[in-house]
């Protein structure tokens, strides 16, 4: 059986205080509806990952983004030793912001891939299309091209801990959501991709998620599609209560 998870990317939004009330209400919200077949993930940004860590009781705490070399002359980033030091040890990789304003590579995000596994990390790996990828038809094959640069160094064993998120460009922060028939055939396509460059058994392990302005307004059709196992939630994670409510629309669901 397969995760289900809803996670929140807060990207480079909120102040601590935020962060710590956040923190209690989504407590007191889990704690009250009993929260036991979700897992749940928040995605602070760096400054805030300490007092979230500390509040967070029912939910756990990752960080959006590390620079994969052990230590050294690296002005300005954050190293996986220094995200473990802060008893972290969930990462998001891959997402398209990082990919198309931060230059990142798909041998860079490999590389990172491999940091955070070897430190014994969840990396949540992020793949999706832009528009006129789409628009030319070619986003299976895309998806499939993104999926080998950063998965071909590794074998089924070494992956087990990895989730993935599928988030098409075109849906991150411009209220426009794949509908339920175009998130079920690319997460298809990503499990059977899996299942033919590893093994069923890997395929059928791990979590793929949506992500692309999911909200509680059509969370409850995307996660009822047999290949959507949870969502990486931007915007609709700043509020406690609408994440909540999404969270919620998981566990009513599964
Ligand atoms: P969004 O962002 O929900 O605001 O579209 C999703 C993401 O970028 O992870």
């Amino acid at each position: 059986m397969r995760k289900k998870i809803v996670a929140g990317n807060w990207k480079m939004n909120l102040l601590k205080d935020d962060a710590i009330r956040f923190a209690e209400e989504l407590n007191q919200g889990l704690f009250s509806t009993d929260n036991r077949t979700t897992d749940v993930f928040v995605f602070p940004g760096f400054t805030l990952l300490e007092a979230a860590r500390q509040n967070a009781e029912y939910f756990k705490i990752g960080a959006q983004n590390f620079y994969p070399k052990q230590s050294g002359a690296f002005t300005g980033e954050v190293s996986i030793e220094q995200l473990k030091d802060l008893n972290l040890d969930v990462v998001i990789i891959g997402h398209s912001e990082r990919r198309i304003l931060f230059n990142e590579s798909n041998q860079f995000i490999q590389e990172k891939l491999f940091s955070a596994l070897d430190n014994d990390f969840t990396p949540i790996l992020c793949i999706g299309e832009t528009l006129d990828v789409r628009n030319n038809g070619h986003h299976f094959s895309f998806i499939s091209e993104q999926l080998a640069a950063a998965l071909n160094a590794f074998n089924a064993h070494q992956l087990e801990k990895l989730i993935l998120a599928y988030e098409p460009v075109w849906a991150i922060g411009t209220g426009i959501t794949a509908s339920t028939e175009q998130a079920e055939e690319m997460h298809c396509h990503i499990r059977s991709w899996l299942t033919n460059n590893f093994s069923l058994e890997l395929a059928e392990k791990i979590s793929i998620l949506y992500g692309g302005s999911c909200n509680e307004m059509n969370a409850k059709e995307l996660f009822s599609c047999p290949n959507v196992d949870g969502g990486l939630i931007g915007g609709a994670s700043l509020n406690a209560k609408q994440f909540l409510s999404i969270i919620n629309i998981m566990n009513g669901l599964f």
